[in-house]
């Protein structure tokens, strides 16, 4: 769609239906907050509001005439199209610091981003106050988005890490794939399965957090040098899926299901490939799906002149224990880890939507 909608009991920008569906271009954004006290923060997420609300709308901004900065950067041009802009606002553990005297309010299961064996977390790419996700249908309006964002919120928010991404279309068809040519996303839940495994409703958690989600960034380099001098069956092998179609290796297209029973030791999909490990399918696993959102990224080239790239992993649930943590801890080790190099990221706690025009982000919490 050309615009989503910005009110709602959940934030936009977490399920847009399909997995394919997600914007094309997005950027991660991860902020310090830097007001002086609790109203100043609460005065910093209205303005936050105010901007999401109005760029996700669109529309021309104001003519404050020639003598003044204009209101808008005009990179969009002066009719301002929504272009299928989400704004999705987290918090980070570090916010319950209590530098604003909110470390009653913690929800129960936000913490600094573990380390995870085979992570190289780089400090300068970890962690933040706040995660903005921005996501819209070209890299402009993204661009444009966080311009106007940072410009109304400086002095309150400093912005500490960014990483921006791409999708790819259906290659040719289905799932989009990421950069090791693999469709990624396949067997996201979707509906009201996906819906009753992400949002927050939890009597355990504070109140304020309800209808909100726990989201899991972790920036993943990709190493493609290395990748591509792999047989395509043991990338295969790897994955467990066919790198054509996307098809599970005991199936014929993308969306068949794989039959672990029939395959007890792994003789077609091996016991520790990455879709085996991540979802063994059995029963008492079931509630620890989770929905990925990743998007590609393509920083250029390292100081060896190899290819930077890889991706921004992303994914929501209600419970980042028992749902994130418990996947990733059966993935450690896997065959996989030689190609890819995790080194940044955080957990963050996706808040609950904005429900009207008086409302504001957080308005429960602050
Ligand atoms: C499935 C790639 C990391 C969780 C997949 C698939 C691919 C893939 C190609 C198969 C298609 C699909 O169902 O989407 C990658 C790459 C990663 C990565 C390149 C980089 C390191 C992770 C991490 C997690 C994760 C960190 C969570 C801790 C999953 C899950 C599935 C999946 C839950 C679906 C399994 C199923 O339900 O059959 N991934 N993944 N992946 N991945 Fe990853």
């Amino acid at each position: 769609p050309a615009t989503y909608p910005f009110h709602g009991v959940h934030q936009a920008g977490v399920l847009t239906p399909g997995p394919s569906q997600k914007q094309k271009h997005a950027a991660f954004v991860a902020l310090d907050a830097t007001a002086a006290n609790r109203n100043d923060l609460k005065a910093v997420f209205q303005t936050l509001t105010d901007r999401a609300r109005a760029l996700t709308a669109g529309g021309p901004a104001p003519d404050l005439g020639v003598g003044q900065p204009p209101a808008d950067s005009d990179v969009l041009g002066p009719a301002i199209p929504a272009d299928g802009l989400t704004v999705t606002v987290s918090v980070g553990s570090s916010l319950f610091d209590d530098r604003y005297g909110l470390a009653s309010a913690r929800p129960k299961k936000l913490t600094p981003m573990r380390v995870f064996p085979n992570d190289a977390l780089d400090d300068a790419w970890t962690g933040g106050d706040v995660m903005l996700q921005l996501c819209a249908h070209h890299p402009d309006t993204v661009h444009h988005a966080l311009r106007d964002i940072t410009k109304h919120t400086r002095g309150g928010l400093q912005p500490r890490w960014r990483m921006d991404g791409f999708d790819s279309p259906p290659r040719p068809s289905g799932t989009s794939r990421n950069l090791l040519g693999f469709k990624d996303g396949t067997a996201n839940p979707t509906g009201s399965e996906a819906a009753s495994l992400i949002w927050i409703d939890d009597p355990s958690e504070p109140a304020w957090t309800q209808g909100g989600s726990y989201q899991v960034v972790r920036v993943i380099r990709m190493l493609t040098e290395f990748w591509d001098r792999v047989s395509l069956q043991e990338q295969q092998t790897m994955f467990g899926r066919r790198r054509d179609s996307g098809a599970p290796l005991d199936g014929n297209a993308e969306f068949d299901t794989p039959d672990y029973a029939k395959d007890p030791k792994g003789d077609v999909i091996p016991l520790d490939a990455h879709i085996r490990l991540a979802n063994p399918r059995t029963a008492d696993t079931a509630n620890q799906r989770l929905l990925r959102r990743s998007y590609n990224y393509d920083r250029g080239l390292d100081t060896n002149g190899d290819l930077d790239v890889g991706h921004v992993f992303t994914c929501y649930q209600q419970d980042v224990v028992r749902q994130f943590e418990t996947v990733q801890l059966r993935l450690v080790d896997e065959p996989l880890v030689d190609y890819v190099q995790p080194f940044g990221g955080g957990y963050f706690l996706t808040l609950p939507g904005v429900r009207d025009a008086d409302d504001h982000y957080a308005s429960a919490l602050l």
